[in-house]
């Protein structure tokens, strides 16, 4: 390996430098600020902190941590990956090769479903495709009298999503359930009795996944992307399967893929029993997010027209 080897001693600044030109030289895009990180995360101190005391030596088994953390994020593998942890919403959450990687983009669907659970003293909701259990336990920590069902296709992230919940302290408020979609919840006690299903499902068409970046395309579940041949058969299938589930006047809210807004609201407008939905933007400007309501007493969504 072209590192300093774990034999020589060598301070904080100057490892941060050695591993900011190898990242580099591998085609990292923010060389120095993964090095930094890495270093922090592993070392458990600030970026002030490391600067700070810049010339302390670092221990062989952490230069030994970082040299392979470095190593893998040569091999594309996410930075999230390798420190085992992501902040969403404010909340630092458990994240490995089991689960998709939470994104900016979601934390929006959270802030809407939060406002527009404002009404309600103790809202039950689904959350479909649970990943490592963001949405869940983030609503869970955010509306303090709601009660969660999440389910997974997968086993492996379902597990993630109970540590996650254990480790903020709601796993007693939100139950997990292995299964296709809205299968482990089409019980009679659930039917017409859901304030909200909420879901960032597999969006990603299919002939796409191979361009994506490496980081996602090798290393993030395939299961978290594929959205079938045009990107849209999970989300077709959210929207017809889970209408009798929903409570009148209760709330849809999907996370869909870039230009899949209008073939989505089109979709839900097309259905009976819903009012027309309401779009939000992400923060990079584009309709990310899909809101409906079923039709009764409240027929649209908060703040539209
Ligand atoms: C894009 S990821 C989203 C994960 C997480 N909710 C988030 O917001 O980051 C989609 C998730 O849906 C799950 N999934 C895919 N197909 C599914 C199906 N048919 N039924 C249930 N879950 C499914 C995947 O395992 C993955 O965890």
């Amino acid at each position: 390996m072209a590192h300093g080897g774990s034999g020589e001693e060598i301070g904080r600044r100057a490892l941060v430098l050695e591993a900011e030109s190898r990242l580099r030289l591998c085609g990292v895009e923010s060389p120095r600020r993964e090095a930094e990180l890495l270093l922090c995360h592993r070392l458990g101190v600030s970026r002030s902190e490391l600067y700070l005391e810049g010339d302390l030596a670092v221990g062989p088994e952490d230069r030994v941590w970082l040299y392979q953390g470095i190593e893998q994020r040569c091999e594309g593998v996410p930075l999230q990956y390798i420190v085992g942890d992501v902040e969403f919403m404010g909340l630092v959450l458990k994240v490995d090769r089991r689960v998709f990687i939470p994104r900016s983009e979601t934390e929006v669907l959270v802030d809407a479903v939060v406002a527009e659970l404002a009404d309600a003293a103790s809202p039950l909701v689904l959350d479909v495709g649970t990943g490592c259990g963001n949405i869940a336990v983030a609503l869970a920590v955010l509306v303090p009298g709601a009660r969660l069902l999440a389910s997974d296709i997968s086993s492996d992230a379902l597990d993630c999503a109970r540590e996650n919940a254990h480790l903020h302290q709601v796993g007693d408020r939100i139950t997990f359930a292995q299964g296709d979609l809205y299968a482990p919840f089409d019980l009679p006690v659930y039917r017409s009795r859901l304030d909200a299903i909420v879901s960032n499902p597999p969006y990603v068409p299919i002939h796409e996944i191979g361009q994506l970046p490496r980081e996602v395309r090798d290393h993030e579940p395939r299961v978290a992307l594929d959205g079938g041949d045009d990107g849209l058969a999970v989300l077709g299938r959210l929207v017809r399967e889970g209408r009798h589930l929903l409570m009148p006047g209760g709330l849809l809210a999907f996370e869909v893929g870039e230009a899949q807004a209008d073939a989505v609201s089109e979709l839900i407008g097309s259905l009976g029993p819903y009012g027309y939905p309401k779009t939000i933007h992400d923060y990079a400007h584009k309709e990310r997010i899909i809101l409906a309501r079923t039709r009764s007493h409240r027929q649209t969504p908060r703040g539209e027209r």
